[in-house]
């Protein structure tokens, strides 16, 4: 199967990895979004946050997290003590992948297939960044790193073992916070994922 692999510099840095995943190809969702939206923060960092894709604010800056949901992130992290010029924040998959209605894009979930063709970048940012704790954002982000099998339902707010003695901690998404019914209960659900990880960091 097509996949990032071979766009993938051995033995760059976080900054030559960004610059070549400005040219991947490795499945189709290069073709409609706008550009690549690669990782951005601290690194090494003691905390990594993995969103699912990019949306559309993000597709038109070029940057993840910037939109609304960036901006509950960013509210959510403050609130739980967690810095975010102290974090690194990318995404499963790096493109952003949508359905147009009329003039407005929507977001439209990556399938496994992308998902997986996109990981070659993941793992070449968690091998630069060696975060001492990674935090997933939604259903997408706990599957590709926890297993197709993986439920963030049953499993959230819970710090798990993870590769080479690293910690892992599955949340909800900060989207899912906006579309809720009770966005409120929702938000402090979030909030308090976030707190068991920044209490376990301290
Ligand atoms: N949702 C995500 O999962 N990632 C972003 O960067 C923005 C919205
Ligand atoms: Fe490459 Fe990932 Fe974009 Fe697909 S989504 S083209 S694998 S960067």
């Amino acid at each position: 199967a097509r996949s990032a692999a071979e766009f993938v510099p051995a033995g760059a840095d976080l900054e030559g990895l960004r610059h070549a995943a400005r040219a991947c190809q490795g499945c189709d969702l290069f073709r409609d979004a706008t550009q690549t939206v690669f990782g951005e923060g601290r690194a090494p960092a003691r905390v990594m946050l993995v969103g699912e894709q990019p949306g559309d604010q993000e597709d038109r800056q070029g940057a993840p997290f910037v939109g609304p949901a960036g901006r509950m992130l960013d509210r959510a992290l403050e609130e739980a003590g967690i810095d975010r010029d102290e974090v690194y924040v990318t995404n499963a998959v790096k493109h952003f992948k949508f359905t147009t209605k009329g003039k407005r894009r929507i977001h439209k979930s990556p399938t496994v297939g992308e998902m997986k063709a996109c990981r070659p970048w993941l793992d070449a940012e968690l091998e630069r960044v060696e975060p001492e704790m990674t935090i997933t954002l939604g259903a997408t982000a706990g599957k590709a790193l926890l297993g197709s099998s993986f439920r963030v339902s049953e499993r959230r707010g819970q710090i798990l073992p993870w590769e080479d003695g690293r910690l892992i901690l599955a949340t909800i998404h900060p989207s899912a916070v906006l579309r809720g019914d009770d966005r409120e209960a929702m938000y402090q659900g979030f909030l308090s994922d976030l707190r068991v990880a920044a209490q376990a960091l301290k």
